[in-house]
């Protein structure tokens, strides 16, 4: 009697806490410029200029990631961002800076990861980066300063350099 009592609020409490994770799912994505399908979300993004930002179907997104897309982020399919993983679509505009005093935001860096990518734990994208290649794997702590055509490849380090061919 009292085990099925108990069964039954579990149950309940599961199914209350799906329909949460599903509810709060659904207001991120309703933040963004659109959204794929099946998006997995473990943790909280933390995402600017959301309404810049384009997501593919079948990603994964891991506690800790930033997004700036400011200048604008297009995520392809199945594409996983790794715990801390960043991607910075912009940043000051250094010559202007220099020459006249005032910090102004670049806008002409969108960045572009294609499909089929998986980014490792606190890697960072930089603005401007394009990821054409695809099935491409980005090492943990890399910094992506240069776009990467080639796909089935492993990329690593700081600057990140491709390591390996898959
Ligand atoms: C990039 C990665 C996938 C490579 O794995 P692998 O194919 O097994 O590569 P290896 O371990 O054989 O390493 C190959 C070489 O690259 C180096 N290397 C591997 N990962 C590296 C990294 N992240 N940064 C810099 N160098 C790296 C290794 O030291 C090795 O160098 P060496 O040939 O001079 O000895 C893996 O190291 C990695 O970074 N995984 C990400 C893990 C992660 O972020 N998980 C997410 C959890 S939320």
């Amino acid at each position: 009697m009292f085990s099925s009592i108990k069964k039954w609020l579990n149950e309940r409490k599961a199914a209350k806490a799906k329909k949460n994770a599903e509810k709060q799912l659904n207001a991120f994505k309703a933040t963004l410029y659109s959204c794929g399908d099946n998006l997995k979300l473990f943790g909280t993004p933390e995402i600017m200029g959301t309404k810049n930002l384009i997501i593919g179907n079948d990603c994964r997104l891991n506690s800790g990631v930033y997004i700036n897309a400011r200048s604008g982020v297009t995520i392809g399919d199945d594409v996983t961002l790794s715990c801390g993983a960043k991607i910075i679509s912009t940043g000051y505009d250094v010559e202007h800076w220099m020459e006249t005093g005032e910090k102004i935001h670049t806008v002409d860096t969108p960045v572009y990861i294609g499909n089929h990518c998986w980014i490792g734990a606190n890697a960072i994208i930089l603005p401007g980066v394009k990821i054409t290649g695809e099935y491409v794997v980005i090492g943990a702590g890399a910094v992506v300063t240069k776009d990467i055509t080639e796909s089935k490849v492993i990329v690593a380090g700081v600057p990140a350099k491709i390591i390996k061919n898959i």
